[in-house]
């Protein structure tokens, strides 16, 4: 079994005073033997994130990454920037940005590599609405979003984590059941075994209103490699419950 990677997205949430007493909470209270933590914040916030995240063992990342290489494009920050301030990970094709900002799959694989290319780990996430879900269109939907990054990354599929994120599950309260996430999970890696040889490395986490109640039965599926939490991880007393509800794995 993996160790599980948990992972906190801020979405457009925080302050400089907020995140410093929730890092601290976080640095004092991580557990480094139950599972891999990192945290991905909005861009202002990354040079925080590294200097309060500095040596403590939690990694950090950004939620959006430009598909363009450096050049005259206002407003957006470019992948080298991210590797500025040590990022480790980035997310990319999040629901949020795929409904509001209009993100294809092909601007999606264009992230993913340019993320790769500055050597940062792409959190690639996929999911379906709740209408692909009742037209059973669930697996088309995810192995499609999935299959565009695949094609542009090539050698590199092995080096990206999957994201699957249902979207009625995300800041809803509703959650896919543990089978529910497994079976999408099972469908997700072996769409990564027909692209590589490595796709043991591949962490495959499950995001959508995850939390300390339900977190343990969904950490126990065998493709659940870890989680990529919203709402819990505003909140350092929850966010370390998932941690402590990831199984233990022999190291
Ligand atoms: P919630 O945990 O708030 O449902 O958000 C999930 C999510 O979108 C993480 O990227």
């Amino acid at each position: 079994m993996r160790k599980k990677l948990i992972v906190g997205n801020w979405k457009m949430n925080g302050s400089l005073q907020a995140n410093a007493a929730l890092l601290e909470q976080l640095r004092n209270g991580y557990d480094p033997a139950r599972a891999e933590l990192a945290v991905c914040a909005s861009a202002p916030y990354l040079a925080q994130l590294q200097s309060l995240l500095a040596g403590s063992g939690i990694d950090w990342g950004a939620q959006d990454v430009s598909a363009h290489e450096p050049g005259a494009y206002t407003g957006e920050v470019s992948a080298e920037m991210l590797r500025d301030f040590a990022c480790r990970y980035v997310i990319v094709g999040h629901s949020e940005r795929r409904q509001y900002h209009g993100e294809s799959d092909d601007v999606v694989a264009a992230k993913a590599q340019r993320a790769l290319s500055a050597g940062i780990t792409p959190i690639v996430c996929v999911g379906e609405t709740w209408r692909d879900r009742e037209a059973g269109r669930t697996e088309f939907v995810v192995k499609r979003q999935l299959s565009a990054v695949i094609h542009t990354v090539g050698h590199c599929t092995s080096e990206i984590v999957v994201a699957y994120e249902p979207v009625w599950a995300i800041g809803t309260g509703q959650t896919a059941t543990p089978e529910q996430a497994q079976a999408v999970h099972a469908v997700l890696r072996a769409q990564l075994r027909a692209a590589t040889a490595h796709a043991d490395r591949n962490r495959i986490l499950y995001g959508g209103s995850m939390n300390p109640a339900n977190a343990a039965a969904l950490l126990a599926q065998p493709d659940v490699d870890g989680g990529l939490i919203g709402s819990a991880s505003l909140d350092a007393g929850q966010f370390l419950s998932i941690v402590a509800a990831c199984p233990w794995v022999a190291q």
